[in-house]
């Protein structure tokens, strides 16, 4: 079973921050899963929620904040006084980092306007090109099925992630849409019938987020393939 840091090794790190992802390669986990969005001006940037308020100094949507305006924040004060002066990162500062670890990346695409989304997939994309990225270091995955059909439209090298909170009763015409290499949903929701349904038509599946390990053998009876965790490390012991 594959581990990923969820928002990097956000149980140690201000989520989605450089910091995060850097002790998540430093504690040798194989993957990173981080979220990204629009700036005002259009730049990918990575950041969980729709508006700057929890995770830094500032206020606003994000979508309403120029780069400069987020990397003026204090994204790492609100964590730990440790973190403070931590910027918002660019989609590119993390996949460049990721690169050069390497780490492999579960990209989740985050469109709280769906009137963002065709920007969002092509600044994304391009980002991946600018970097040249190898596919097999990527994944995508968003709840926003259309996000994932406009970057099967545009990349379609990089494998494709279906998130639901909870797989849904008939998932696979979804999943064979999106020629999906993977099935992603909330641990809590669930159960063995689903859990085989997709197993059994082929796809990987992929559980968010998980942080007990007493879980682990649950996982594994069900044959997840990936836990998404705040908390990784605490299923390698
Ligand atoms: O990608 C798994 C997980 O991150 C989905 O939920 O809200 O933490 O982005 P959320
Ligand atoms: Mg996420």
């Amino acid at each position: 079973m594959e581990l990923c840091a969820h928002r990097g090794l956000s149980g140690q790190a201000p989520e989605n921050s450089l910091s995060a992802f850097i002790l998540a390669a430093e504690a040798g986990l194989p993957w990173v899963e981080l979220d990204v969005q629009l700036s005002a001006d259009g730049v990918p940037v990575v950041i969980h929620d729709e508006s700057v308020d929890r995770c830094s100094d500032g206020h606003g949507r994000v979508r309403e904040l120029s780069l400069a305006q987020l990397q003026s924040l204090d994204g790492g004060s609100w964590f730990d006084p440790a973190y403070a002066g931590e910027a918002i990162p660019t989609l590119a500062d993390v996949l460049a980092l990721c690169l050069r670890y390497p780490l492999k990346v579960n990209v989740e695409l985050k469109a709280y306007a769906s009137e963002d989304l065709p920007a969002l997939c092509e600044a994304v994309a391009q980002v991946i090109e600018g970097l040249a990225l190898p596919a097999d270091c990527l994944l995508f995955s968003s709840f926003d099925t259309q996000a994932l059909t406009l970057m099967q439209q545009r990349l379609p090298q990089v494998p494709r992630g279906q998130l639901w909170q909870k797989i849904p009763a008939d998932p696979l015409p979804t999943l064979a849409n999106l020629q999906a290499w993977s099935a992603h949903c909330d641990y809590r929701h669930l159960d063995a019938q689903l859990a085989q349904q997709i197993k059994q038509a082929g796809y990987r599946l992929h559980c968010y987020t998980p942080n007990d390990p007493a879980w682990l053998n649950q996982a594994t009876a069900w044959g997840v393939d990936m836990l998404i965790s705040d908390h990784p490390e605490r299923f390698t012991h």
